[in-house]
């Protein structure tokens, strides 16, 4: 097993698991200093692309954005999304996977669902590619509205079972988006693998969130945003000075011209 995979895995029960998503270099290098998991997400969709849903991301986005993350990371685990109908087969999966792997360099790759694709996981893994789970609302596939996941028994014992084929197979850890608390709860607790959650409690092993949206860059109103520290403030300071500075022909000095 991947050196960093393990130490992931050892942090349950210890130490909360940090995961956050970059999707370029400069805030790779930055969100590295601070995340166990640096996340190429498909969520790249709405927040870099303004698309209404994750299915119009390609295989060469996600793959162009993650050759750009890897130059920004040095220590955390590096995982790619796989993006929306690039999975429906063994040969299929196992195809693109190998594609992002090599060409990214990413250390694992995410995969969103359970039992539906649950063939295509055991095979990754018997293929040794090291795969994160993802369960919960999964975007790739919702019709209509988000709805929290996990509050009719239905939905509870859909997602225990999904977890635990998930964790049989070999995922290395499980994304849980939007679960109500105590089924997360009961997810975490029933598992040697780690839960990250999003939207999904206190009680799981890690949290993850869009970067854009805790530091401000990208305006959401999804509940379980915090936003942490507003950056457009900054950026406007130092955009607005640069512009002063130009119109008031304070800048370029001689030092900065040839
Ligand atoms: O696409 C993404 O960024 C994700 C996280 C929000 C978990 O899947």
């Amino acid at each position: 097993m991947n050196k960093l995979i393990k130490k992931i895995v050892n942090k349950k029960n210890k130490s909360k698991i940090i995961c956050l998503t970059a999707y370029s270099k400069n805030i790779a290098s930055e969100v590295d200093k601070h995340a166990d998991i640096t996340l190429v997400g498909d969520s790249l969709a709405s927040v870099l692309y303004n698309y209404s849903t994750t299915r119009k991301v390609t295989l060469d986005n996600m793959i162009s954005h993650a050759k750009s993350v890897r130059l920004g990371i040095k220590r955390s685990l590096m995982v790619v999304d796989m993006p929306y109908n690039t999975y429906k087969t063994n040969s299929q999966t196992l195809k693109n996977a190998k594609r992002i792997v090599k060409e990214t360099k990413c250390d694992a790759v995410k995969l969103e669902g359970g039992k539906e694709i649950i063939n295509q996981i055991n095979f990754l893994i018997k293929n040794r590619i090291p795969v994160m789970g993802h369960l919960g609302i999964l975007p790739q596939t919702v019709k209509g509205k988000f709805k929290s996941k996990g509050k009719t028994t239905k939905e509870k014992k859909k997602l225990i079972n999904d977890a635990i084929l998930l964790q049989k197979s070999g995922v290395f850890s499980i994304v849980l988006e939007c679960v109500k608390t105590s089924t997360a709860n009961e997810i975490t607790n029933k598992l040697q693998i780690p839960t990250i959650g999003i939207g999904s409690s206190i009680h799981c092993d890690g949290q993850v969130l869009v970067t854009d949206d805790l530091i401000g860059l990208n305006d959401t109103k999804i509940k379980f945003v915090k936003r942490f520290i507003n950056i457009k403030k900054y950026l406007n300071m130092g955009l607005r000075r640069f512009a002063l500075e130009v119109k008031s022909k304070k800048y370029p000095q001689k030092k900065h011209s040839y």
